[in-house]
């Protein structure tokens, strides 16, 4: 039985790396699992907010690019994570029985709170064990993500092994990440060794899926690259991360090897690559964003799409939790 998981945080832009790195992922997955539940994960955005005023907005947002992406609201349940109480419940259940140095290993709190760890909240420090909640509450077996959620998967796996040696063998699946393709860490398109996000302060950093195709050719004409030419092996490219990044995402779009992109450019320069990178990005990437435009004009078929998404969730989470408050001894 597989059941998917996945989510993304409403924090304002969705770009590339997303896309590439998950969704596209989850809309083939769709089709294999028995059940798939993709979250907005509105509760993690609280972590980093300053302020919540587009809360809503991002919300719709994200959940209009699952459905532009292709994620079909009859075969998978689209919805927001605060809609489903019972996320923080079980995340309360969990950080009874995690070890803080279980917590304190994990790179992206050391990374989002920077020099003042002190004034960091305490939600920031929880985040990956409300993030294990979200995934182990649907009993999830399999959860496709980028790379850069590596350790929090592992977390959540541990999580769960501690809570079934404690309450019961096989209460809890060990859930696997899924972290599938030739694009699972995309790069920033101005430095390639620093991960594509939404928060970099350089909009040339990033493709965003609601980018025109003008936007689009131009933030790829100005990615930084070499002067090299593109070498007959995507091995050659060691200590070119910029041109490994391009590569990459070719790859994923045109759906072929890194080394098969190679060698349609062999000993050219960026040029003719660019501009092929830039057709193929602006003819995957447009026609979402578009989409995403038509879905976003109509918020009364969002909400509902939402709640559709959470009644399924609710139901699941209730089963489970039922399981789970008993296996812990909690009257029921
Ligand atoms: P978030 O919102 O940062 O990113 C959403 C998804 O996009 C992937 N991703 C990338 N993949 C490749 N290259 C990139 N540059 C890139 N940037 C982002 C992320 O790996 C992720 O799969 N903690 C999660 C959200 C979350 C979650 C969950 C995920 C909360 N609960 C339960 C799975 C299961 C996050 O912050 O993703």
């Amino acid at each position: 039985m597989q059941r998917v998981l996945s989510g993304v945080r409403p924090t304002g832009g969705i770009h590339l790396g997303n896309y590439l790195g998950a969704i596209r992922n989850w809309v083939a997955m769709q089709h294999q699992a028995q059940e798939s539940l993709f979250c907005i994960v509105d509760m993690h955005a609280l972590t980093t907010l300053e302020g919540t005023d587009d809360l809503a907005e991002n919300t719709y947002t994200i959940a209009a690019a699952y459905l532009a992406a292709g994620i079909d609201p009859a075969k998978a349940s689209i919805f927001a994570q605060s809609h489903v109480p019972a996320h923080t419940e079980l995340a309360w259940l969990f950080s009874c029985l995690t070890p803080l140095g279980w917590l304190n290993r994990m790179t992206q709190f050391k990374e989002k709170a920077g020099k003042h760890k002190e004034m960091a909240c305490l939600g920031l420090y929880a985040y990956p064990v409300l993030m294990a909640a979200d995934i182990l509450l649907y009993k999830a077996t399999h959860v496709p993500v980028g790379e850069d959620q590596k350790q929090h998967l592992e977390l959540a796996r541990d999580i769960a092994g501690a809570f079934n040696r404690r309450f019961g063998e096989g209460l809890l699946p060990i859930p696997e990440p899924m972290i599938l393709g030739a694009a699972t860490r995309v790069m920033s398109l101005r430095d390639g060794s620093s991960k594509m996000s939404k928060s970099d302060i350089s909009e040339y950093s990033r493709i965003e899926l609601m980018d025109s195709a003008d936007t689009i050719a131009l933030k790829i004409r100005k990615a930084k690259t070499d002067m090299e030419p593109l070498p007959e092996k995507f091995s050659d490219l060691e200590g070119r991360p910029e041109a490994q990044n391009l590569v990459n995402i070719f790859a994923t779009l045109a759906e072929i090897t890194p080394d098969a992109v190679c060698q349609q450019f062999v000993g050219s320069n960026f040029a003719p690559f660019k501009q092929q990178l830039a057709d193929l990005m602006v003819a995957t990437i447009v026609p979402i964003g578009e989409q995403m435009r038509q879905y976003l004009a109509d918020k009364a078929t969002l909400h509902a799409t939402l709640q559709a998404g959470a009644r399924r969730a609710n139901e699941l989470a209730h089963l489970h939790m039922n399981d789970i408050r008993r296996a812990i001894g909690m009257i029921q």
